[in-house]
């Protein structure tokens, strides 16, 4: 058994060394995890669909040849040129952001890398590395701490079982026994676990617990979105329009507080300026999209009538079981824009999903520590923040009004409660129930 032991550990290195090698599409790696990860996984669905072997898939379901090229460029020209792309779309309602600038090389070692991915097999640690395709080394890198400490365990099961035999059988031989050689390795080891059940017993329970604080840990801190910068179709500088002119976040999300989603301006709104504002030096060539999408000829000074749609990359993308309401937020918990998206004011470059150290420098947020746009960047703001309890005097016409009579009256124990720190938060009021935020 030792001599095999050695040939044990050269496998297990060797495979590991093997696995660590396989690396080689390391541009597709890149790539996927900065432009597809925020919605799509390898093996799972999310936002997007999950695209282990999708090429094999089109390529089953009969699409046209260089169909999916096409498809990550502009799906939308895909789907009008190939009855099965069409198909693609019709299945869910978000609809993919579109990366004209991706090559077809690079969309190719996008998809080489996807599919030379092997799945996990439900062992926790590496579910935490595979979930979101993480951009950040120190994650994937506890991914294969758990399967160096996963195979040394075994090595170690399997030497250990090995020396008792030997041990065993030359106990057995001194007392003039015969050694019952038949007993297979898992009798051995029943036998051996009922022999000591209470240890086993708390080695569960240890192992279990251990796993569900992986798991949530992963939840929490998993990001794939921070940083997250989508192409835009017109290089559009909220320094200069937000900023120094010290237009209204409203005038171009106009819904944003009343309703669930903030909105994206259409093409008209940007027409109230650019009519006249037709920039100068690089700004001509960016404003000149403008005049395209909106079919205005800013030489005559008026409209040719052929207009195209601006189609804006989302760059915030939550899944579709998480449900979020910007009016809630804004309207009724009175929380500012910069809270969660960073100073839009100063952002020259096109929005981006600011990270959480970034939002923390911008003066009156609430400093927070999980990653912008996670679950545990939520429940840490509900559990922060402050609920300001409506008048008592003023009946219903304040969505807390309600709820503040009903605590003053019924339950003043819990409402003491809620006090002891001063405030009453988000959490205290429902905040941190799964049915809130999960559809
Ligand atoms: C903003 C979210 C988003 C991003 C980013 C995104 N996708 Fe998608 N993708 C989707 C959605 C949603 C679908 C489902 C079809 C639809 O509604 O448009 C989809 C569908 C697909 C499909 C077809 C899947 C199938 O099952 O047939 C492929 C292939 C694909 N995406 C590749 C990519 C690649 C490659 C990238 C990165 C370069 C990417 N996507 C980035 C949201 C996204
Ligand atoms: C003149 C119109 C205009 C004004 C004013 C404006 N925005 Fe925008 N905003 C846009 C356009 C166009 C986009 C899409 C391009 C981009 O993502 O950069 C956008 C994108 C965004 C996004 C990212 C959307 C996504 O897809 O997730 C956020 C967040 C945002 N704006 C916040 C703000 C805030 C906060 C303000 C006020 C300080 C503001 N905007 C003012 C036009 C405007
Ligand atoms: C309320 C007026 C107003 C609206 C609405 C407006 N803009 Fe502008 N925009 C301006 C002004 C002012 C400038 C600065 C022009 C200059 O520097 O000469 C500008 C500049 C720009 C530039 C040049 C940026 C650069 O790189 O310097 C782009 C691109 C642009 N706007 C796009 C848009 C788009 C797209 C929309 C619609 C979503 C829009 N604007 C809506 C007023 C507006
Ligand atoms: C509590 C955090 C929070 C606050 C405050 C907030 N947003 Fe958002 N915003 C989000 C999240 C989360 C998303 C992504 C929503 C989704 O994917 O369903 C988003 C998405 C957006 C988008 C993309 C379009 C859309 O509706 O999904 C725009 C534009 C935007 N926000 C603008 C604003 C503006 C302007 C304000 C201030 C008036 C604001 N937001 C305040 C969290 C916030
Ligand atoms: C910066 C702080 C902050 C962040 C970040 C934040 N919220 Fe909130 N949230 C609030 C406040 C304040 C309220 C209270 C307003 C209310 O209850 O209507 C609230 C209320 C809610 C409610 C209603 C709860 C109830 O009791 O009715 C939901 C649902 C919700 N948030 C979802 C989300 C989701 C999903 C995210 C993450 C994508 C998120 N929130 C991130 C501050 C935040
Ligand atoms: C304040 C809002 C909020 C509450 C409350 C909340 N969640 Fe979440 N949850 C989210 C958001 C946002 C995400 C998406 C985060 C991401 O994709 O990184 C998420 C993701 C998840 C996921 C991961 C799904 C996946 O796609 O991998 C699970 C599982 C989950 N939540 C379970 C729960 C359970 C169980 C509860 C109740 C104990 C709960 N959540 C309460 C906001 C919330």
């Amino acid at each position: 058994m030792f001599r095999n032991f050695n040939k044990w550990c050269l496998g297990a290195l060797t495979l590991l060394f093997l696995a660590g090698t396989f690396n080689a599409s390391a541009q597709g790696e890149d790539l996927f995890k900065a432009k597809c990860a925020t919605c799509h996984q390898v093996f799972k669905d999310g936002t997007g669909p999950k695209l282990y072997e999708v090429r094999a898939k089109w390529d089953e379901g009969g699409a046209a040849e260089g169909s999916i090229i096409q498809w990550v460029n502009n799906w939308e020209a895909a789907a009008a040129s190939d009855p099965y792309a069409a198909s693609v779309v019709a299945t869910k309602p978000t609809n993919m952001n579109k990366f004209p600038d991706l090559t077809s090389e690079q969309i190719v070692s996008i998809f080489d890398w996807i599919d030379s991915q092997v799945e996990d097999d439900g062992s926790g640690g590496a579910a935490v590395a595979e979930a979101g395709g993480t951009v950040n080394e120190e994650e994937s890198s506890t991914g294969w701490i758990w399967i160096v400490l996963g195979v040394v365990f075994i090595v170690i099961i399997l030497a250990v079982g090995g020396v008792r035999r030997q041990l065993k059988s030359a106990t057995a031989e001194v007392d003039g026994k015969e050694f019952d050689d038949s007993m297979s390795y898992s009798d051995e080891i029943k036998q051996w676990a009922w022999a000591n059940r209470k240890f086993v017993a708390i080695g569960a329970v240890f192992t279990v617990l251990s796993l569900v604080v992986i798991l949530f840990l992963g939840l929490y801190s998993i990001n794939i979105m921070e940083n997250y910068q989508p192409s835009q179709p017109i290089e559009f500088p909220h320094s200069i329009h937000a900023g120094i002119n010290g237009i209204d976040c409203k005038y171009c999300h106009n819904s944003v507080d009343k309703s669930k989603t903030a909105g994206l301006p259409t093409v008209n709104v940007c027409m109230n300026c650019h009519k006249q504002i037709t920039g100068s030096g690089e700004q001509v060539a960016k404003i000149e999209k403008i005049y395209e999408a909106a079919g205005w000829d800013p030489v005559d000074m008026k409209y040719t009538n052929e207009t195209q749609e601006i189609v804006w990359n989302k760059v915030h993308v939550l899944p579709d079981h998480v449900y979020f309401n910007h009016s809630q937020h804004v309207t009724v918990g009175g929380v500012d824009c910069k809270q969660c998206h960073g100073d839009m004011t100063t952002m020259s470059e096109t929005a981006k999903v600011m990270s959480v150290e970034e939002l923390n420098k911008v003066e009156g947020n609430i400093p927070l520590t999980k990653k912008t746009l996670t679950m545990g960047w939520c429940i840490e703001c509900h559990q922060e923040k402050e609920v300001s309890m409506g008048s008592l005097d003023t009946k219903g016409d304040g969505y807390y009004n309600e709820i503040h009579r009903r605590l003053l009256n019924n339950d003043k124990s819990l409402y003491g409660d809620y006090l002891k720190d001063g405030k009453v938060s988000v959490k205290e009021l429902g905040g941190w129930e799964c049915a809130k935020c999960h559809y």
